[in-house]
């Protein structure tokens, strides 16, 4: 492609996404498309010969886009948001077109550098302790794996790394954890078995004398307690584990604690949520999400730790051919996880946080967490809704009770939230709480209004009728 052609596109692809953001509201929000529509569509051989791209963003247009579940929605309520922003999809491309690779330090000082930069800013926007440091990872998951292998390391005198793992440590979480623990406790190689799942009180939040009987039931057994994964913003329910009383625990036993605050971590840049983070000077790493609920285009995971050097000497590998004569003077973030290669993530969140400034984001943040107060204020009016757990940030659960049984209203809050969905005009998600089937209503799209919150409450009164 030559210069002119690429300029002509870009300009025509960056007049698309501004007019794709600013009408995603009229495409139904969840794609309606069935297993196999968009294969069937595609040739299943490359082309031999290059294509024009005129016909490629046609097809773009014709076959990918109606494939596309529109999370920039306003009417996006599902799962947690992945919301993005203007300066962040500029900065992407930005990226995209440098083009790179920032492994080391001398793949890209600027790259590292602003890395450092922006990690301290949001240190210092969560409010976690001075001193903690970080990177940027690709999600929460690979960044709550980096903590689990940390903490086999600490508790194994960094013997497992030499010899592989030869002594049953254990890992502790609530009930209520996300499914990414279980996984890093699984490829960590610790085995599945060596999770135990403590169980929460009313409010889905982590039991801490639970925590610590089974801590010293399993030290009983000769086992070696080695992490506690406490969560700010339970996936279901957006529980918040009480940080200090598991942080006193960990202390006392000796024992890595990581906090995941994949969604709720954005909601900390609140002065009014600060006290979520009591106890915060026992944490040894921290995980939270600027790619769900900042602004920032996925993927970008702020991952903290207290101690860097655990994290390195975990992690750090020396071939000759990545060293360099200034490895002693910088950080080469490679050492910082799992994978060598990495993407220039820092410049997008630059851009985020400078673009809207700290009090802008805070802004945006309270709006949701006002929209969420709004629905559930709706569901506590309505004699047929009920709520299923605490609003403690942008979620709302509740569910449809007619009065029958818990086995029936399953049944038919399943169904309600199909019809609700199936209009397209709003996507909602569902979870369990205590057996229960839950309708999750998750607000935190960059554009979400008030009238969005009540069109899907009106959506969902209209079709739950039928159930009356
Ligand atoms: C509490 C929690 N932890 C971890 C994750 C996984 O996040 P990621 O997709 O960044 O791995 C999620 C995803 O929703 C989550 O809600």
């Amino acid at each position: 492609m030559d210069k002119e052609r690429f300029r002509q596109f870009g300009y025509r692809f960056i007049d698309w996404v501004v007019d794709y953001l600013s009408e995603v509201e009229k495409f139904p929000v969840r794609s309606p498309l069935k297993p196999n529509q968009v294969k069937e569509l595609l040739p299943g051989a490359p082309p031999v010969k290059g294509e024009n791209m005129e016909d490629i963003f046609d097809d773009f247009k014709k076959i990918i886009l109606p494939g596309i579940t529109h999370w920039q929605h306003p009417c996006w309520f599902a799962y947690f948001p992945a919301n993005n922003s203007p300066p962040s999809v500029l900065a992407e491309l930005l990226t995209a077109g440098i083009g790179a690779q920032c492994m080391i330090w001398q793949t890209s000082p600027s790259a590292t550098e602003l890395e450092e930069v922006v990690i301290e800013w949001l240190r210092q926007m969560i409010g976690l302790p001075e001193g903690m440091q970080g990177c940027i990872q690709d999600t929460a998951s690979t960044a709550t794996l980096c903590s689990i292998i940390c903490a086999r390391e600490r508790a194994t005198g960094f013997e497992s790394n030499q010899k592989g793992l030869k002594v049953p440590l254990v890992v502790y979480a609530s009930t209520e954890t996300h499914s990414s623990i279980e996984k890093g406790v699984k490829i960590a190689g610790l085995g599945k078995e060596s999770l135990r799942l403590i169980p929460t009180d009313d409010k889905y939040a982590m039991l801490s004398d639970e925590l610590d009987r089974a801590i010293q039931e399993d030290k009983r057994e000769g086992k070696i307690p080695a992490c506690v994964i406490a969560t700010i913003g339970t996936t279901s329910s957006t529980a918040v584990d009480p940080i200090k009383e598991i942080g006193e625990i960990c202390s006392r036993h000796g024992i890595w604690l990581h906090v995941d605050a994949a969604y709720a971590g954005t909601a900390l840049i609140l002065p009014e949520m600060k006290h979520i983070l009591d106890g915060a000077g026992y944490i040894d790493s921290f995980v939270f999400n600027p790619h769900k609920w900042m602004f920032t285009n996925f993927d970008c995971s702020a991952y903290f730790v207290k101690d860097p050097k655990t994290l390195t000497r975990t992690f750090e590998i020396h071939p000759e051919y990545l060293k360099t004569g200034v490895d002693a003077k910088v950080k080469n973030f490679r050492d910082w996880g799992i994978q060598l290669g990495r993407r220039f993530r820092a410049l997008k969140l630059w851009f985020v946080i400078r673009t809207y400034g700290v009090e802008g984001l805070q802004n945006m943040i309270r709006e949701h967490l006002g929209l969420a107060q709004i629905f559930k204020g709706y569901v506590e009016e309505s004699p047929y809704f009920e709520l299923m757990a605490p609003v403690n940030f942008s979620v709302v659960c509740f569910r449809l009770n007619n009065g029958s049984s818990d086995e029936y209203l399953n049944i038919i809050n399943e169904k309600l939230l199909n019809e609700v969905n199936d209009t397209g005009e709003v996507f909602l998600t569902h979870t369990s709480l205590g057996g229960r089937y839950t309708i999750r209503m998750a607000i935190g799209q960059r554009t979400t209004q008030e009238r969005h919150v009540r069109k899907a409450w009106d959506i969902i009164q209209n079709k739950a009728r039928r159930y009356l």
